[in-house]
């Protein structure tokens, strides 16, 4: 693992949206999983910027991880909503090749299957991961095991009350998603995780520097071999200075 320490979220974007522009300027048919939340805002802020500098993104395809279960696409809170508003209005990205998974759908597994698919069919060059403050990546929730295809999730409490902040009240907040699984996020070339604020430090630090461990999911990342996380000052808090210069974490 590379680690990165930024002074503000907005260099850390813009470090990060430098990554996203070397895949989508070398790869022929770039594809990018992409990430929701508040951690990646800069990110796509930057990326914005690059298009609006010239950065054509008509050739990317992109890949999000999850998308809740049961409000529907044009919900301000959905994750389609939410990649609309950050980043795809704002860029060349044909509407065909965006995939997130259809929280709506009637048939969850089919759904579940056919979103496997579209990744078996368009291997990831980049992946783009937030942690959650139970060290979550995607919505692959602390557990006993980790599902490694897509799949329906029962969102655990901490996330739902951590997600509140973004609903009118706890109870609108919905209790379950579709996320890709640990196997097709391990499977994608590169992999930035990105993690911002003190709420994030003690997580972050189990997360890179403890023990593999399935109930912090985002340790995980620890097996794969091109991870560079992406941190601020806050969420580096806990990382010893030692940690922090190593090349390899
Ligand atoms: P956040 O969410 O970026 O809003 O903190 C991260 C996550 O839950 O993965």
């Amino acid at each position: 693992m590379r680690l990165r320490v930024f002074q503000t979220q907005r260099d850390a974007g813009v470090y990060t949206a430098a990554q996203v522009e070397r895949i989508i300027l070398e790869e022929e048919r770039p594809v990018l999983g992409l990430a929701t939340g508040s951690t990646p805002i800069p990110l796509y802020e930057a990326l914005v910027h690059l298009y609006q500098s010239g950065l054509d993104m008509a050739h990317v395809t992109t890949i999000n991880l999850d998308e809740y279960i049961g409000i529907p696409a044009m919900h301000p809170q959905s994750y389609r909503f939410f990649m609309q508003h950050n980043l795809f209005r704002h860029v060349n990205v044909p509407l065909s090749q965006i995939h997130i998974p259809d929280g709506m759908a009637l048939d969850l597994p089919a759904e579940c299957a056919r979103y496997d698919e579209v990744i078996r069919k368009h291997p990831i060059h980049l992946q783009v991961l937030g942690i959650g403050v139970n060290g979550h990546i995607g919505f692959n929730e602390p557990d006993d095991l980790l599902v490694s295809k897509t799949h329906v999730v029962h969102l655990r409490q901490e996330t739902v009350e951590s997600n509140a902040r973004f609903f009118a009240s706890l109870d609108d907040v919905p209790k379950r998603a579709i996320t890709m699984g640990v196997q097709a996020i391990l499977q994608a070339q590169h992999i930035v995780l990105m993690a911002f604020g003190e709420e994030k430090a003690d997580i972050v630090a189990r997360a890179i520097l403890g023990e593999v461990r399935t109930d912090v999911p985002a340790s995980i990342l620890q097996l794969h071999r091109d991870v560079t996380v992406i941190l601020d000052e806050g969420s580096a808090s806990k990382i010893d200075a030692a940690s922090r210069t190593a090349t390899v974490v």
